[in-house]
């Protein structure tokens, strides 16, 4: 089994998958990454899989998930294009997983969304998303490898909360302002991630989500009070976009409700954190 981008969830996967008896190799771009999974036992390599030359690495007919995240800028992924000529030459896997985002739908208006939602990615971050996606899709076709693409929410668990943020009392957005958001518990994800690559169907798109999505705000007041720190205050759109970061403020740009109909009842999965109520509470 292969993981590329090997970090927060990439790791939980490939404990998963050691537990089960599978040898696992990861893919990480930095060297102190890949020196942490080789102490945690993991067979590691350190690659810029953006940049240099992938021909040699070994993953011919196996199978592989792609977590590695787009290049910061640009309005396509140079990674997942790199990834893909470097199949072509020297050799494919036989099913490829790839972890893309929500953030593909675009801005939906809080409607409620499936996979039939035509894709209009709005943020470059998405278009990127939208442009590996495509890239991915293009080679299956002409390859016959397996590719099952899962469209992910907002991930939280242990370690990723925005403690941080809500710690410096950074302003929110007040409940009427504040778009609908997505989420879905880290266990949630690795537990999708192994069931498109058991049972995914080939081509097939999933939404990995809860089902219960809920409004910004709401989310950051929910882990507030969990964490016990002091909620941050609320002001108008107008005034929040003088106050947060240019990336917070085309977060709040985008609204919708996802479905994860498609996951539960052709993939399989049942959730073990179907919503914050029982999900907050495992992460401290
Ligand atoms: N956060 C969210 O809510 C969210 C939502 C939807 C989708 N996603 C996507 O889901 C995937 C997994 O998320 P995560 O939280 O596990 O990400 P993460 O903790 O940031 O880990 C990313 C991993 O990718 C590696 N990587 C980054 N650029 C690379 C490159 N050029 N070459 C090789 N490796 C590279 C990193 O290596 P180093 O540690 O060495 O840098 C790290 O191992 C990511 O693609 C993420 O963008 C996240």
């Amino acid at each position: 089994m292969w993981i590329l981008g090997c970090g927060y969830i990439g790791q939980r996967l490939a404990r998963t998958y050691r537990d089960q008896g599978y040898p696992v190799t990861a893919v990480t771009r930095s060297e102190a990454s890949c020196l942490a999974l080789a102490r945690s036992g993991f067979q590691a390599l350190a690659r810029d899989l953006a940049r240099e030359p992938l021909d040699d690495l070994g993953w011919a007919g196996e199978d592989l998930f792609h977590l590695a995240p787009p290049p910061p800028d640009g309005v396509e992924d140079g990674l997942t294009r790199h990834l893909v000529a470097a199949f072509r030459q020297g050799g494919h896997p036989r099913r490829l997983v790839y972890l893309s985002t929500t953030g593909v739908y675009g801005d939906c208006g809080g409607d409620w969304v499936d996979e039939t939602r035509p894709p209009a990615p709005v943020a470059d971050r998405s278009r990127r998303r939208w442009d590996a996606e495509e890239a991915l899709r293009a080679w299956s076709r002409e390859s016959g490898a397996d590719l099952v693409i899962l469209r992910v929410a907002g991930i939280y668990g242990p370690g990723r909360l925005p403690l941080e943020r809500i710690r410096q009392g950074l302003p929110l957005a007040r409940e009427e302002d504040s778009p609908w958001s997505n989420r879905i518990h880290a266990d949630d994800l690795v537990a999708a991630c192994v069931a498109a690559m058991a049972r995914g169907a080939p081509g097939q798109v999933y939404n990995v989500c809860d089902g219960h999505p809920s409004t910004m705000t709401d989310y950051f007041l929910r882990v507030a009070d969990a964490a016990g720190l002091p909620r941050p205050p609320l002001v108008s759109l107008s005034e929040a976009a003088g106050l947060v970061s240019p990336g917070m403020m085309s977060y709040l740009a985008e609204s919708r409700r996802l479905s994860n109909r498609r996951l539960r009842e052709e993939l399989g999965l049942k959730l073990r954190h179907p919503d914050l109520a029982q999900g907050l509470p495992t992460c401290f």
